[in-house]
């Protein structure tokens, strides 16, 4: 069954290249964002892996551990961790699982659909993970997730834009319109009147009845 939004994160047990992960307490009080990819050592995959290098520091000031999964070995993550370091110029610190067993690409569903064929009609290609992403709450719940083929690499910068939405808006009545970016204000949830939300948030800027907006509470 798929993984809907506010589902808790199925946990685990996995060898990564950090060692024995236990998830649900690596997560401890953080935010998370596992991620799927293919296989090791191909071209989408490199510069995607590259690109969450890059941004580890961004991830840190968001108080969000990253985590990739595929379904090669250890020791191939290891290998293929320095073609990495030497694409992006960054040390690629965070951990990557070693889904040999496929436990992790079925809990989270990170499988094509080719997978599900009678086992004779099983290739390699369709035993590599597609590219998924979730990002996890502090509360162990699935706060967003966002699919993309194998022939597609993710927008990393969309992904902690996204991040950064999940966490303005956590917990609090407020949402995110299109395009948003930290920064630029916020929608208030039609829960609160206007009188409830002026009191919470100060000033609104009032598109219509139902569209209020608000500055984004520091
Ligand atoms: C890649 O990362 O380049 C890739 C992996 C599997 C299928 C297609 C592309």
């Amino acid at each position: 069954m798929s993984i809907r939004i506010n589902d808790v994160a199925p946990d685990f047990t996995a060898e990564s290249t950090a060692g024995t992960i236990k998830f649900h307490d690596w997560l401890g009080d953080s935010y998370a964002i596992i991620f799927s990819h293919p296989r090791d050592f191909t071209p989408v995959c490199t510069t995607e892996f590259g690109a969450v290098a890059q941004l580890a520091g961004e991830f840190a000031k968001r108080n969000t551990k990253v985590i990739g999964v595929s379904v090669d070995a250890v020791e191939d993550h290891l290998k293929w961790k320095r073609d990495i370091e030497a694409f992006s110029g960054s040390p690629a610190d965070f951990p990557i699982i070693d889904d040999t067993s496929l436990t992790v690409a079925k809990a989270y569903d990170m499988l094509p659909a080719e997978f599900y064929l009678p086992v004779e009609g099983r290739t390699p290609a369709n035993t590599a993970t597609v590219r998924t992403v979730y990002i996890i709450g502090p509360d162990k719940k699935v706060r967003l997730t966002m699919t993309y083929p194998m022939s597609v690499g993710r927008n990393f910068a969309e992904i902690l834009r996204a991040l950064d939405a999940v966490q303005a808006t956590d917990g609090v009545p407020l949402a995110t319109p299109a395009n948003w970016v930290p920064g630029q204000d916020v929608i208030v949830a039609l829960s609160l009147n206007n009188e409830q939300a002026a009191a919470k948030y100060g000033d609104l800027d009032i598109k219509l009845p139902y569209l209020r907006f608000a500055k984004a509470p520091k």
